[in-house]
């Protein structure tokens, strides 16, 4: 039977509304339509190929996932090499590269600036705009075809908005965010986290199941190119146009200056922690595509190009003992304590071993020389002892055989050493702890030690307990002032208002972080509907597991839980709906930079009780960018799209003015 043509015409103009869409939402971050009328779009190409197979082409946006999984990855010979830079370590070594750059050229050179994304390298190979290959560096001459995970990757186009044939070389990258939370879902899973946002994002392309690739939020960055049917005059000029083609890439610099390039170079490492991949230095390219041929290439880099790094992320020290941490649901977590040693401006002391299993596998001993990463704001990790600077006086860690804070009976489960012992205190502890954090109550000066202190004196027997606290429990306790106490009464009152999500956040159940609590809030709107669901009905809900489901239903089973929750209701906590209505309300704020007044979240959380909205990104929705010390990129962003900018001092008149109103 033939294809009508009007049903070609559809699924063409489908094809292209979904392309367009998919742009402006993975590419751009600024989505054009809302989640149902693109599903509903998605929904109507699926039954039309569905009716229609012969209509089924390899770009068509169904074709992002659904490739069976392979056994081992086709090795596929590149065009071109793809080579790899060489590194300048520092403001010296990056006049050294200008310099001789200069001398083979004879002349000034323009140079295009890039950062140096932190991932794993890539290249797509597209045919009269369609893509065809896509393949990893491997030794840069022969790589590994990983198309069918390539595809699952939403910000890389199947098909170019212009028919060319062209091969896109880019990163592969994690967004720092995204990190943080697949690593806690690893985590969460009994399973090993990834070291860093490179290794989190290599490991996650290389999967033999494209499955689980798409599962994982990654994107792809463009800073090069192989074969080109389109010639390009300049690096910033070719950067310019994968924008047109439909990719993300970054925004380039030029200048000829020695000066503003290592005062790029500066700025860049000031704000690397404020942006939104990791960044392992810039890239320092000659502008000018000509001159590539005439400075050539060593047996493994261009001439023509260096990399700026920054200063590195990891590094070695020595791991001086292992201490055992009690959490709020019983889990002991083993906690190395190391020689202090900084790692990108932080002094690093502590790092988490996660669990029994990674202790093994890792076979860290102690006294061992370890190399410690710190990624993001993840809590800095051991990656892995080395072995060669071993002297023989090692000791190997020691698993314990009961709590090391109440001394009860401990079992494994899973991954985890467990303490099983219910009304140990330092689960308690860990409960008020994790309670009073910024994501959650976020109570002010209800930090490890006075938690732990509560507990101790029997002042707080249940975490209920918090909110019925008085200021003469807390008075006569070491530590505490009359004003110390008086604040912390304070605080806790003004935290008892708290949203569905953060209070669900609170409650530490088991698998719950903050993207399933704020799932729940969505889906529930209130508490009680929430604490007799079963497990079915959370099934139900996209993005929790049956892990999770059951832990929730377990949860508000237990009558103890339930008491608890009754008891900080009665206690004057008061669940707040999501959308305050305020002198802010219609109002979207998104901050880039360091504020002065307070952290980041608080201000937040300002606005949010005004009755305004908060972004992570800057988008057309954004109505006012928040300047603070050093801004991001989101600066540019806004600056493009015309949204208003304003500076700390503006912002907090604003909040004034609105108090008022
Ligand atoms: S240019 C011949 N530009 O860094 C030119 N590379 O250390 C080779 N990388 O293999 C690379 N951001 O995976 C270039 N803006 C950027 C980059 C970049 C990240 C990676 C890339 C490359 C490695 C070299």
């Amino acid at each position: 039977m033939a294809v009508p043509k009007e049903v070609k015409e559809e699924v063409e103009r489908l094809r292209n509304l979904i392309r367009k869409y998919d742009y402006y939402y993975y590419v751009l971050n600024n989505p054009l339509v809302s989640d149902a009328e693109y599903d509903e779009l998605k929904r109507r190409l699926t039954e039309l190929e569905r009716k229609y197979p012969e209509l089924i082409t390899p770009d068509s946006p169904t074709q992002r996932v659904g490739a069976p999984p392979r056994k081992e990855f086709p090795n596929v010979k590149h065009s071109l090499p793809m080579l790899s830079l060489d590194d300048a370590r520092n403001e010296e070594e990056i006049r050294e590269f200008y310099e001789r750059i200069l001398r083979l050229v004879g002349g000034e050179v323009d140079f295009c600036i890039e950062p140096k994304f932190d991932g794993t390298s890539l290249e797509l190979v597209y045919e009269r705009g369609v893509l065809v290959r896509a393949i990893t560096r491997g030794d840069g001459i022969t790589g590994e075809d990983v198309t069918p995970n390539a595809k699952t990757i939403r910000s890389i186009p199947l098909r170019l908005f212009e028919d060319i044939s062209i091969e896109i070389r880019g990163e592969v990258v994690i967004s720092k965010e995204n990190f943080r939370k697949l690593n806690e879902s690893l985590i969460d899973r009994g399973e090993r986290p990834f070291a860093n946002p490179r290794n989190a994002a290599a490991g996650s392309l290389m999967q033999l199941d494209s499955k689980i690739t798409a599962s994982r939020p990654l994107d792809f960055i463009v800073w090069g190119f192989g074969m080109s049917e389109v010639e390009f005059k300049t690096q910033s000029e070719f950067l310019k146009k994968t924008k047109d083609l439909g990719f993300k890439s970054p925004e380039p610099f030029t200048t000829r200056d020695i000066n503003e390039i290592l005062k790029i170079y500066r700025e860049w490492e000031n704000k690397r922690d404020s942006y939104e991949y990791e960044l392992d230095g810039l890239v320092i390219k000659v502008n000018d595509v000509k001159l590539w041929d005439k400075l050539g290439y060593t047996a493994k880099s261009p001439r023509w190009a260096f990399a700026a790094k920054f200063k590195p992320r990891e590094r070695t020290t020595k791991l001086l003992n292992v201490v055992w941490q009690v959490g709020r649901t019983g889990i002991i977590t083993p906690v190395a304590e190391l020689k202090p040693v900084e790692i990108g401006g932080v002094i690093v002391s502590r790092a988490t071993l996660h669990n029994v299993d990674i202790v093994k596998k890792l076979g860290v001993r102690i006294g061992d020389t370890v190399i410690v990463s710190r990624a993001g704001d993840v809590i800095p990790q051991i990656i892995k002892p080395i072995e060669e600077a071993r002297t023989g006086e090692e000791e190997d860690i020691q698993i314990p055989d009961h709590c090391p804070v109440c001394g009860g009976e401990v079992a494994l489960e899973g991954p985890y050493l467990k303490c099983l012992n219910l009304s140990c205190p330092a689960k308690l502890a860990a409960s008020i702890r994790h309670l009073a954090k910024r994501e959650a109550f976020d109570i002010e000066g209800l930090g490890e030690k006075t938690s732990k202190l509560l507990v101790s004196r029997n002042i707080v027997k249940d975490i209920s307990d918090i909110f019925k606290l008085r200021k003469e429990d807390l008075i006569h306790l070491p530590g505490f002032s009359d004003i110390s106490a008086e604040q912390l009464i304070l605080a806790i009152n003004r935290a008892k208002r708290i949203t569905l999500e953060r209070f669900l956040y609170a409650l530490g159940i088991p698998g719950v972080g903050e993207v399933t609590a704020k799932l729940l809030a969505r889906h529930f709107k209130n508490l009680d509907d929430l604490m007799n669901v079963g497990r079915f009905e959370l099934l139900r809900i996209k993005g929790i597991g049956p892990e999770t489901a059951n832990a929730i239903e377990k949860f508000f089973k237990d009558s103890r839980n339930r008491e608890s929750i009754k008891k900080m209701l009665e206690y004057g906590v008061e669940i707040i709906s999501e959308k305050v209505e305020g002198p802010l309300s219609g109002k979207v704020f998104v901050f880039t930079g360091e504020l002065d007044c307070c952290p980041r979240s608080v201000a937040k959380k300002m606005v949010e009780e005004l009755g305004g909205q908060t972004a992570d990104n800057v988008s057309r929705r954004v109505h006012y960018l928040v300047v603070g010390k050093k801004p991001g990129s989101k600066l540019q962003k806004a600056q493009k799209l015309g949204i208003t900018i304003i500076d700390e001092k503006e912002f907090l008149r604003m909040l004034e003015e609105a108090r008022k109103s």
